[in-house]
């Protein structure tokens, strides 16, 4: 969604916050703009609808603006169709205040009213220009710009991120913060503020992540940090180890690619690092035994994909721990009154960490006394900073909006978390927790193995891109492993398709296979194999073509019956949806490239999805 980028130091700002706006490319945007404070023009704003490239062809790269102090912003339509005046940075209507904002003020309808009523004109459809209507009106006011914005936070409601500078502060960026990311850079002699870490990352490592009510004002030599009162705050500094490449193409055509191919490493370095002496060591949580004895009831919270990795984990935690555990969606959660207590276990799976309904869940589990664990790729991301314990995924940064190696990295984190709690709750026999432990750490050679010959996923999507509706079906974890396999599909892909308890199908759904229709068939589950085999014989005989995802030990048996059929190598049969979804991930890839789609960037989809 929206990203922000601040820059203050002595080069020119311009080629320098293009650049990072750049970096954001990937989180979805309809418009971009940048504004520059110099000695010779003031202030400068140009913003242009369309892709950055419009933007960096307006400003001639940036050189049309000069000065070294600018802010820069990737819009994300809310409020306002997208056009070059809904962009941002959005000016007050004096001229002298240029600000970005990420995120939704709630009331600024009344708010822009009450402007009106005191003759201000507004020339935007947005909630943003309210903010930078109200700064000038406080402004005037008080004749202080941080005392104006203390003013303006303490009267609009709703999330934002702020990115503001002025006219008559030649020196000076403010930023200020309340559910929505924002990161403070310090550099040498320069300094800025991101969204998104990937934006700063070439320039320093060295940031603190915003709190919810805190104001920062950024020189080209300093940063201070006030709370909401001005009061100022000595805040820790965290470093940011990704490495900066991690967030390149690096040659591969798609991002996406890319991050497919990388999650051999991606599994290994969520593993290996917690697995000593043969068991799984978590110095990261704080859980105890006698808390885990205690749990009566455990919740998974998220959305989309990272959903769908609690589904699959759902079966792989209840076989573990023997006890029950809900996957529930964000979006519903918040708003379903669940039933936690302080016995609750509540896990929020995010990759960003930022996704606002899952944060939303996550601090209703709270409010209602419930222990809460976030399984988290982005470091000191909101979700990650606001759970009683965080486990992260060490991923590295995941560019491409279809997450892969994202997804991939949650089962594992929740893999090692379910055998952490079964060898503290004994619901697991000795020898099937060392089994289940080698196999999640060879995982990534398994991986890679299948990754050494998927040639053949490329061709069936060569095959069978013309599709317009397909269905996934499988049983148990081959059909929690569906789900994700077909949002990939339909994501990237724009074709129609749904994944189907392959035991439900003949209460309704088999009436949409007619002649022709493609049935992606997932037949890794061994125990449930022989069902899955008759559900294919099922579908093929009312006409469907069946693409079919099974074992290498049981292809044979598949191709009997299957008209194509791809296989990975056998693992323990709780981990085989992390081999599993590989080569969906890839068919997804393949058909959407054949399709001609924009794989990285998906129509209508955002990266971290901070609106509810
Ligand atoms: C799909 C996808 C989304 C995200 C969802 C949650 O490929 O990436 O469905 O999984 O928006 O995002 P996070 O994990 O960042 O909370």
């Amino acid at each position: 969604m929206c990203g922000i980028i601040g820059f203050v130091g002595r080069q020119e700002a311009a080629p320098i916050l293009l650049d990072g706006l750049a970096q954001m490319e990937y989180r979805g945007y309809d418009s971009a703009g940048i504004a520059v404070r110099g000695p010779e023009k003031g202030l400068q704003v140009m913003k242009s609808k369309g892709r950055l490239q419009a933007l960096s062809d307006l400003t001639h790269q940036g050189a049309d603006l000069t000065g070294p102090l600018g802010i820069g912003h990737t819009r994300w339509a809310t409020h306002g169709e997208p056009n070059d005046v809904n962009a941002h940075p959005h000016v007050s209507e004096n001229g002298k205040i240029a600000l970005v904002h990420n995120g939704i003020i709630e009331n600024y309808l009344e708010i822009k009213e009450q402007l009106m009523n005191h003759g201000v004109t507004f020339t935007s459809d947005t909630d943003s220009e309210v903010v930078a209507q109200l700064l000038e009106y406080h402004y005037n006011e008080c004749g202080s710009m941080t005392e104006a914005v203390g003013r303006c936070l303490r009267r609009i409601e709703g999330a934002y991120a702020l990115g503001i500078i002025c006219a008559d502060y030649p020196n000076a960026i403010i930023a200020a913060r309340k559910d929505a990311p924002l990161i403070l850079g310090f550099g040498e002699n320069e300094n800025f503020i991101a969204s998104d870490v990937t934006a700063i990352l070439k320039h320093t490592r060295d940031v603190i992540y915003m709190n919810d009510g805190e104001i920062a004002v950024l020189t080209a030599d300093s940063i201070d940090v006030f709370d909401d009162e001005l009061t100022p705050l000595n805040r820790e500094h965290s470093y940011v180890d990704w490495d900066a490449e991690a967030a390149e193409k690096g040659g591969y055509p798609h991002f996406m690619f890319k991050e497919i191919l990388e999650q051999p490493e991606a599994i290994r370095k969520t593993v290996s690092p917690r697995v000593r002496g043969g068991r799984v060591v978590l110095d990261d949580i704080a859980l105890t035994a006698d808390y885990a004895r205690r749990i009566s009831r455990i919740y998974m919270i998220a959305c989309g994909s990272a959903y769908y990795a609690g589904m699959v984990e759902k079966y792989v935690w209840e076989t573990l721990l023997r006890r029950p555990v809900e996957v529930v969606l964000a979006s519903e959660f918040r708003y379903c009154q669940p039933l936690v207590d302080e016995n609750t276990f509540v896990i929020a799976i995010s990759q960003s960490g930022e996704t606002l309904d899952t944060m939303a869940a996550l601090r209703e589990a709270k409010r209602l006394g419930g222990r809460t664990l976030a399984v988290c790729n982005v470091v000191g991301s909101s979700i990650a900073r606001e759970a009683d314990d965080v486990l992260y995924t060490w991923a590295g940064p995941e560019i491409a909006v279809a997450t892969s190696k994202g997804y991939s990295t949650q089962l594992a984190a929740l893999d090692l978390v379910g055998l952490y709690l079964a060898d503290l709750l004994g619901t697991v026999e000795k020898a099937e927790y060392d089994a289940i432990l080698t196999e999640l750490q060879a995982l990534p050679d398994k991986m890679q193995q299948y990754l050494e010959h998927y040639e053949e996923t490329q061709y069936y999507a060569s095959r069978y891109f013309n599709h317009n509706s397909i269905f996934f079906i499988g049983r148990n974890l081959d059909f929690a492993m569906g789900l994700e396999g077909s949002l990939k599909l339909k994501e990237i892909s724009y074709i129609h398709s749904e994944a189907y308890a392959s035991g439900e199908l003949k209460h309704g759904t088999i009436s949409l296979i007619e002649p022709g229709t493609l049935v992606v068939a997932l037949g890794t589950h061994a125990p449930l194999f022989d069902k899955a085999m008759s559900n294919v014989v099922e579908v093929k005989a009312r006409g469907a073509t069946v693409l079919a995802v099974t074992t290498d030990s049981l292809r044979e048996s598949m191709e009997k019956t299957a008209d194509a059929v791809i296989s990975i190598p056998e693992t323990h049969q709780l981990l085989q949806p992390s081999l599993g979804i590989v080569p969906l991930q890839l068919f997804a890839y393949y058909v959407a490239l054949q399709r001609g789609c924009d794989i990285d960037k998906p129509r209508n989809l955002a990266k971290s999805v901070t609106v509810e």
